[in-house]
């Protein structure tokens, strides 16, 4: 598929993992046109892209998933060769406080899109793919032991989770009833540059640097294996190229951390960087309430990835978590313009003004 010309859409371009995708994308394969869909929610941050934007094989087009008509004329305007679906709510604590929310974006948003997709490649689907990226969630919590295998049944317990699991059943309903061709990732948890500060790693980063409390929830021994989001792009690459239409894979860095032994880790990493006496940051440390339903533990098997496809994680976590708190320090304006909410002008100045 590399050597020939692709005209593909990636949906939540804008956002943490598929500004790293798009960027990839666009920087490797100069003979695709790289076409940025995206509705730019509070998540979706152009800024994320600006190395980039002037590519010559790469476009934005602002726009809903949800919306049918709009995204149907995208595909008779650009006749998508494939999709790489990632636009999403993503956030655990917000699917608690608005779960409808989920259930447009993820559910009825994916099923839309699938839904154009089968509209518009039913008379020739062969070369065409619908790639879907999803997350370990769906398969529910862990004990003390084993893993999340391709094979381990869907048990979602939060809303993000449930809108997540429905929309993996959905896109194998289309493979299955209307032979779209498909492929379907899950992943662990990513971490790494441009991660919008309501996640964990980022937003302890950011509260450690300005001497804000470090809200850990219950009593931080929840479990989450952490990817750095370049290897999650360049698994997406990978799967995207070689993977098997109808099948999918686990992506995880076999690399599980407590949440209570990162915040000490970052509050170390920290006090070097910032030039505090060891065990400064650590004094921010303050348990909260937990959130409800708190999965205890996830932990990917990425055997199969690694087997038949040849994909394995190139960063320790500890490399990986100093690139990441470098990259933080080195964009306050970034963060700046996330936190205070300016970077929602960048559209229309980027784009609308001009
Ligand atoms: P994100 O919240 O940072 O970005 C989501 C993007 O989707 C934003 O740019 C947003 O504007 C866009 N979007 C939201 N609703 C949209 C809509 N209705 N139409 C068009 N665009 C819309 O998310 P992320 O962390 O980059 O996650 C990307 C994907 O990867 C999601 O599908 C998520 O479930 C999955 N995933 C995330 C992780 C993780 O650790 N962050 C792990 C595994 C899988
Ligand atoms: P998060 O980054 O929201 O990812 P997810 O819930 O999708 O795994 O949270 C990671 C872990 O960190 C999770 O166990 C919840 C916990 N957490 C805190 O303890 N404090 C916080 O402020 C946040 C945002 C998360």
């Amino acid at each position: 598929m590399s050597s020939t010309t692709k005209t593909i859409m990636i949906t939540g371009g804008a956002g943490f993992i598929g500004s790293h995708v798009v960027r990839l994308f666009v920087r490797t394969y100069p003979h695709y046109h790289i076409v940025n869909l995206d509705a730019l929610t509070y998540a979706g941050n152009l800024e994320n892209l600006r190395d980039i934007e002037s590519a010559p094989n790469y476009t934005f087009e602002k726009g809903d998933i949800m919306d049918e008509k709009a995204i149907h004329a995208l595909f008779e305007k650009y006749q998508f060769d494939a999709v790489i679906h990632l636009a999403a709510e993503s956030h655990v604590d917000r699917s608690i406080l608005d779960p409808l929310a989920f259930v447009r974006t993820n559910v009825l948003g994916t099923a839309s899109l699938l839904n154009v997709c089968r509209n518009n490649w039913k008379d020739h689907m062969e070369g065409k793919l619908f790639y879907h990226v999803s997350t370990d969630e769906v398969y529910g919590s862990l004990g003390e032991v084993g893993f999340f295998t391709e094979e381990t049944p869907y048990d979602p317990r939060s809303p993000y989770s449930a809108s997540k699991a429905s929309s993996d059943h959905f896109v194998m309903a289309y493979f299955h009833t209307y032979h779209l061709p498909v492929v379907m990732s899950n992943c662990s948890n990513n971490y790494g540059s441009h991660h919008f500060p309501e996640k964990l790693i980022p937003l302890m980063i950011n509260n450690i640097k300005n001497n804000q409390p470090l809200p850990v929830y219950g009593k931080g021994a929840n479990v989450r294996d952490w990817l750095w989001v370049e290897d999650h792009a360049r698994a997406i690459d990978t799967i995207f190229h070689k993977g098997k239409v109808g099948d999918k894979y686990n992506v995880g860095g076999f690399n599980e951390w407590k949440n209570m032994d990162i915040v000490h880790l970052l509050c170390r990493i920290m006090d070097k960087k910032l030039g505090r006496p060891e065990g400064e940051s650590a004094k921010l440390i303050t348990f909260v309430k937990d959130r409800p339903g708190h999965d205890l533990r996830y932990a990917i098997d990425a055997t199969k990835l690694n087997r038949e496809l040849g994909w394995k994680p190139s960063l320790q976590f500890e490399e990986g978590l100093e690139k990441t708190v470098d990259w933080y320090l080195q964009n306050e304006d970034w963060v700046r313009d996330v936190t205070s909410g300016n970077y929602q002008k960048y559209y229309d100045e980027q784009y609308v003004k001009r």
